[in-house]
């Protein structure tokens, strides 16, 4: 319909006359297009991913509450024997979107290349799932020679988005069942924390520290479900109908012993999983009558740092939030610094 018209634009006049028509005709075209394109973009935005970025978080489907698990994903980008060849004594997981980038140099530049990784005490890896169309086109080259340069990501062909990591989660556990059996230890830790390596080997290997059915972190008790729709947590009682979740370590850092993977693995299968992964392994957990313990001095694990950058209390710290890879840089190197901390 808008073709003869694109054409109207493009040609030059040939009388002056006809100028005016063809100029208002030209903005009437220019304005449909704009219109036409806004709202395709917005169809297919909720057609594909279906949320929006602001609430209400209120859906009649509530299949939009659960993520698409158990499902056969495979994994694109794998390295299957990186466990059986390290014989690491803890995996380190860092999920990550494929668009952060800047998170994984930040990490590797840092925590991530902390002598116990780099001796292999310690294996380190990204998991990533698919760019969603909020990432570039360009992402998915760049991810494989990324891969290729560090070998270190392993990248699932599931959407990777914020309502999906609960996938993510459990993904993680299957690698792990599947490929690193004979590890001790596997923390789940998001790619803002900053993380002291050398303390969480050290509390793991307290001889108190148990060897099975174990999963520490800053557990989070009795946390209220949310009922109000313009909370993005918010979860309808259909979905889930007690009022708080059972207790789950948070999911920026926690840690488990080799055992626990199948377990809520087998679990799962039971278990619908919500779009709220940390809350989802709670579920499980419960079921398994499995009780996350909380760290020798739980202290130590900081989801909401002061607002001021301290040197000896970040010293003293296992896991700490920050709030940019800018930031975790410049507070890993002045933690690195030669002179006493306090
Ligand atoms: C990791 O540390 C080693 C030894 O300190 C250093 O040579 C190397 O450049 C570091 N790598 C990165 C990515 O910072
Ligand atoms: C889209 O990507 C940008 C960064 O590229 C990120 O800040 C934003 O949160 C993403 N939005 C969603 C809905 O994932
Ligand atoms: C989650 O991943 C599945 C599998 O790739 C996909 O079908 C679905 O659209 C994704 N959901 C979101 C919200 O990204
Ligand atoms: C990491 O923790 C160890 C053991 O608690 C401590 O001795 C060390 O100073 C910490 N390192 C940094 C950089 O904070």
């Amino acid at each position: 319909m808008y073709k003869p018209s694109i054409h109207l634009c493009t040609q030059k006049p040939q009388t002056v006359p006809t100028r005016g028509k063809a100029s208002w005709k030209c903005v009437l075209v220019f304005f449909l297009l704009v219109v036409t394109v806004i709202f395709t973009h917005q169809f297919i935005r909720t057609q594909l991913q279906g949320y929006p970025e602001s609430g209400p978080w209120r859906f009649e489907n509530l299949e939009s509450y659960y993520v698409s698990y158990p499902h056969q994903y495979n994994f694109i980008l794998d390295h299957p024997d990186k466990c059986s060849q390290h014989k690491p004594f803890m995996v380190v997981m860092v999920p990550v979107a494929p668009h952060q980038t800047e998170q994984r140099i930040a990490i590797r530049k840092t925590w991530g290349n902390d002598s116990a990784v780099r001796d292999g005490q310690v294996l380190v890896l990204f998991l990533l799932g698919l760019p969603s169309e909020n990432d570039s086109k360009t992402d998915q080259k760049r991810i494989e020679l990324e891969n290729l340069q560090h070998q270190d990501i392993l990248q699932s062909d599931f959407i990777d988005s914020y309502r999906n990591l609960t996938i993510k989660t459990m993904i993680m556990l299957e690698w792990l069942k599947d490929r690193c059996a004979q590890v001790k230890y596997a923390a789940k830790v998001d790619a803002d924390m900053l993380l002291n390596i050398t303390a969480m080997i050290k509390m793991l290997q307290d001889s108190v520290t148990p060897q099975k059915n174990y999963i520490t972190g800053l557990i989070s008790y009795e946390n209220v479900v949310i009922r109000d729709p313009y909370n993005k947590f918010y979860i309808p009682p259909e979905v889930y109908a007690d009022s708080v979740y059972p207790p789950y370590p948070l999911g920026m850092c926690y840690i488990i012993s080799m055992d626990l993977p199948e377990k809520i693995l087998q679990m799962s299968k039971k278990i619908k999983p919500i779009f709220i992964e940390d809350a989802y392994i709670g579920m499980c957990l419960q079921q398994l009558q499995i009780y996350p313990i909380s760290p020798p001095i739980p202290a130590r694990f900081v989801v909401k740092p002061p607002g001021t950058y301290n040197r000896c209390y970040y010293a003293s710290l296992i896991a700490v939030i920050t709030y940019n890879p800018d930031e975790l840089i410049s507070y890993w190197t002045d933690l690195h610094k030669p002179g006493p901390q306090c």
